[in-house]
This record gives C-alpha cells, structure tokens and sequence, in this order.
C-alpha cells in the first residue's frame, strides 16, 4: 500500500479546504516519486487553482514555482502563500491562460498539472504548439488527470450522469486515448504513461470534504460510478538540442500505439 508521508503534512481541515477535487497532493506525491527535476529547478504549476499543490511543490521539493491559473485570484493566492511561510522568490502567482502562457521561452525545467490538462490539453497540437515552448531541452512534463478505466462516451452509464454533464465527462478519458494524445508530439516523448495507485486514497479524502462540490461528486460514487474511474499520470521529457531525446523505453511506445487511430 502506498505511503504518502509528505501529503500527509497537508492533512489539516484547513489545508484540505482547498482542494477542488481528489486530493492532488496525494497524486503529485506519486508523480513526482521518482522526478528528474535538478534541485531548486524553476516550475509552473499549470492550473495551479487555489495554489494547495504550488506551496507542496515549493516547500516539500524545494522547486522555485509560477502558480500558473486561468481562473483562481492571485492575490489571494499570494496571501495563501505568505501565511505559508513563502517567499515571492520561491513562489510566485500568475494569472495566464494555458493556450498562451506569458513566460519566456525554455524557462521551466518543468511543468507539472494536477487535475487540469484536461481542460486545456486534448488537442494534440496544445503540447508542442502551446506548452513545450517554455520548457528547457530535456526538461519534462508531469501530468496527472482523472480519468476513465474504459472510454464510455457512446453510451454513458447513469450512475456518471448523476454529477456531471455529457460536456464535463467529455474531458474525461481512458488511458488509450490520451497515449493517442500525447504520442502525437514532435517535441517529447513519453516516459510513461499509466494508471495511479494513490487514486483511491485522493478520492476517499476528497468525497469526505464538506463543499457543493465534493457533495455533487458523492451522487455518482454512492451508485457505483467509482468503477468507471482511474487517475491517469503521464511523464514526458522534451527532446533535445540535436532533437535525439532520451533513450525510451520501446514497450511504452508499443503500448502507447495499440491506441492509435
Ligand atoms: C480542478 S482545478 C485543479 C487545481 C489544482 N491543480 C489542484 O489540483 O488542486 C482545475 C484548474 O484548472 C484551471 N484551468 C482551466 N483551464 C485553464 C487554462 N486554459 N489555463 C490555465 N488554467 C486553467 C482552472 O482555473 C482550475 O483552477
């Protein structure tokens, strides 16, 4: 079973007051396992919400990080960070749009997205057109999404529909179609792509949570909708200079084009 001893800092009513779905701290924990981010490297949190993930980013692995988010307030956020105990130079609030971030170019040694890719990432031109401009040659892409066990947009059971509308289920997928997603790149390739083991534990913590939201979540879970659902991580690593990338592992790529159309 899985351990989470550095999420588990986290869990104060407070803290966890600030989660707007599974508990992505649990998830980054995961993604994050085994990183290849150098020490103090420079990060967006892209979409980053109420910027609970940005401050474990800045405190527990010690990154410089840009909350990056569309829709959230960054002075709030700001505060949020200041009460944390960060400074500016470790952290710091953006409001920008995923479709044109305002960051220089090969900036980031990393980007890493906790439940919002799938907002902004489904186009397979949004990766090399919009995101791998603003990451290092050789840096990387840690990506964790909910996701379904089998896409069942043909024929949606009623137990999903219970929370969410056709359109919001519509960002949702199995793992075959974002490995067809994310295949498509020109400029990264994959390391891996996979279903997560903390899923149940960030689930479980965030249906306990008293909002709307977690309370709208808890219809489809309470008639079963859990086994229709998974966490999805996908690490990539931006090619080169020369364009060569890493070395990678061929059965992920075997994997990965079973999917293909
Ligand atoms: C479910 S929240 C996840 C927040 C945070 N990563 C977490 O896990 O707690 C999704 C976030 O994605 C942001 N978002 C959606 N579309 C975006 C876009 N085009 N550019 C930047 N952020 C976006 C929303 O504003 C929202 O805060």
């Amino acid at each position: 079973m899985m351990k989470y001893p550095l999420s588990d800092k986290y869990h104060t009513p407070e803290l966890l007051s600030k989660m707007t779905g599974p508990n992505p701290l649990k998830l980054e924990e995961e993604l994050l396992s085994k990183h290849h981010i150098p020490e103090g490297g420079i990060v967006c949190d892209l979409g980053s919400g109420n910027g609970l993930t940005s401050v474990f980013l800045a405190k527990e692995y010690g990154f410089q990080v840009y909350a990056a988010d569309l829709l959230s307030n960054p002075e709030e956020n700001r505060s949020f960070f200041t009460r944390m105990g960060l400074t500016e130079q470790q952290i710091i609030p953006v409001k920008a749009d995923a479709f044109s971030l305002p960051f220089e170019e090969e900036f980031f040694d990393a980007i890493i997205s906790t439940d919002s890719y799938k907002s902004f990432g489904r186009d397979p031109s949004f990766l090399d057109e919009k995101l791998l401009p603003f990451v290092k040659p050789g840096g990387y892409l840690y990506i964790a999404i909910p996701g379904m066990k089998k896409d069942l947009h043909d024929a949606l059971p009623d137990e999903l529909l219970l929370s969410w509308s056709p359109e919001q289920l519509d960002n949702i997928h199995d793992l075959g179609y974002w490995a067809d997603v994310v295949i498509q790149s020109k400029g990264a390739e994959i390391v891996m792509i996979s279903e997560m083991q903390s899923h149940e534990a960030a689930w479980s913590d965030w249906l306990e949570q008293e909002n709307e939201s977690a309370a709208n979540d808890r219809l489809a879970i309470e008639a079963g909708g859990g086994k229709h659902l998974n966490s999805i991580e996908i690490i990539m690593r931006k090619k080169d200079w020369f364009g060569e990338g890493v070395h990678f592992d061929e059965s992920i790529h075997d994997i990965a084009c079973e999917y293909s159309i």
